[in-house]
């Protein structure tokens, strides 16, 4: 009997390179998918197929160190990692993988991967996970294949709701939805400059994290959360005791910390110039402060907000991928021929069914299990 599972990717709204310091974030899951269609085998291999990327075989017992870096079965080995720290693992799958989430943009794809692996597998095992079990082990799994990331990933490919976006708070983990106002509307428009995780970026992104960390240990702090509740919260960064790239990414980390809270009472309040204030500076923050940015993000971000949207930022980790672009409904389509009139005319490789996505919040795996 085949039994599918099926998992989104996500967007982060606001919040960003904040996750792995603690702090909270406010992603949303969108209607792009992947999704695994798996039979359950007797023995302890596992065959998958994907459209996109082949065929891997992955035996659960021994196939254990990755393979070359950005093999999509990295993903396979990450997720039986991920999943034999729930339950002991017996049985393999014969699974096939079809996705129209655009892998490398900042989406998550490769969260989503993880993910329905590891839930299929454990399926396949008699275990259906709770979120708090998945949460537990599917951020380390992702360090497995690339990145030190933070969860934020799989917490919005998990636990998003319908019309909403998620706000996640970490230490102790706490999901809560926030309606998104009738009438305001994201677009999620690719740079068409790839960040690949596995390669030059795995580098970049854990560097940045190490200086944030780094800052915080000299300034005597346990934790971001402390470190913004201290009086001299503005004038930390300046501390002669961190060095320039500490001093910057630390004043990110703070800066991002606050946008979130603004972004969230916007939110809240449907102060919709407020929510695209917040945006347009976490880009500018990145771009400065973080440095995490790029030529083609920066100029599709100006293309944006020259079309007169709200707010817009790079979204995910950045160094490429995608940017966020937010605006009343009635002026998304109008935002969209204009970025392909004043961007992608120029770029052959322009394929708008994958690059220039109408962004709805959607369910995350579990809602849509139910
Ligand atoms: C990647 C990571 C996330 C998060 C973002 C940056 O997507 O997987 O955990 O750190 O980068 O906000």
């Amino acid at each position: 009997m085949k039994t599918k599972v099926t998992v989104p990717g996500r967007v982060n709204l606001i919040g960003e390179h904040i996750d792995y310091h603690q702090l909270p974030v406010l992603p949303m899951a969108i209607q792009r998918r992947v999704s695994l269609s798996f039979e359950t085998r007797t023995d302890r291999r596992i065959r998958a197929v994907s459209e996109h990327y082949g065929e891997r075989e992955v035996c659960l017992a021994c196939d254990t160190a990755p393979g070359l870096p950005g093999d999509w079965g990295n993903y396979i080995k990450a997720a039986v990692q991920a999943a034999g720290r729930c339950a002991s693992l017996e049985r393999g799958i014969d699974a096939n993988v079809t996705s129209d989430l655009p892998a490398a943009a900042g989406l998550s794809s490769s969260s989503a991967l993880l993910t329905a692996f590891t839930i299929a597998l454990l399926a396949a095992n008699g275990v259906q996970p709770t979120l708090k079990q998945l949460m537990d082990v599917l951020p380390d799994g992702e360090q497995f294949v690339g990145t030190r990331g933070g969860a934020m990933d799989h917490a919005a490919v998990l636990g998003a709701q319908n019309g909403c976006a998620l706000l996640v708070r970490f230490a102790p983990l706490d999901l809560a939805a926030i309606p998104i106002p009738a009438g305001w509307s994201f677009l999620v428009a690719h740079s068409l400059t790839t960040a690949e995780k596995s390669g030059a970026v795995r580098a970049q992104y854990n560097a940045r994290r190490a200086a944030g960390s780094e800052a915080l240990r000299k300034l005597g702090f346990a934790s971001f959360q402390a470190a913004l509740c201290s009086p001299d919260c503005d004038r930390l960064a300046q501390s002669t005791s961190l060095t320039e790239e500490e001093s910057r990414c630390f004043r990110h980390v703070m800066s991002e910390a606050l946008r979130v809270q603004e972004a969230i009472t916007a939110l809240q309040s449907g102060d919709a110039v407020g929510f695209g204030n917040a945006l347009t500076a976490s880009h500018a923050s990145l771009r400065d402060d973080l440095r995490v940015s790029c030529p083609a993000l920066d100029e599709l971000v100006q293309a944006a907000l020259k079309a007169r949207a709200l707010g817009a930022r790079l979204t995910g980790a950045g160094f490429g991928g995608c940017a966020i672009v937010f605006s009343k409904a009635e002026d998304r389509a109008r935002i969209a021929e204009e970025l392909v009139a004043k961007y992608y005319s120029r770029h052959s490789a322009f394929d708008p069914a994958h690059h220039l996505i109408y962004a709805e919040p959607s369910a995350g795996a579990i809602a849509l299990a139910a």
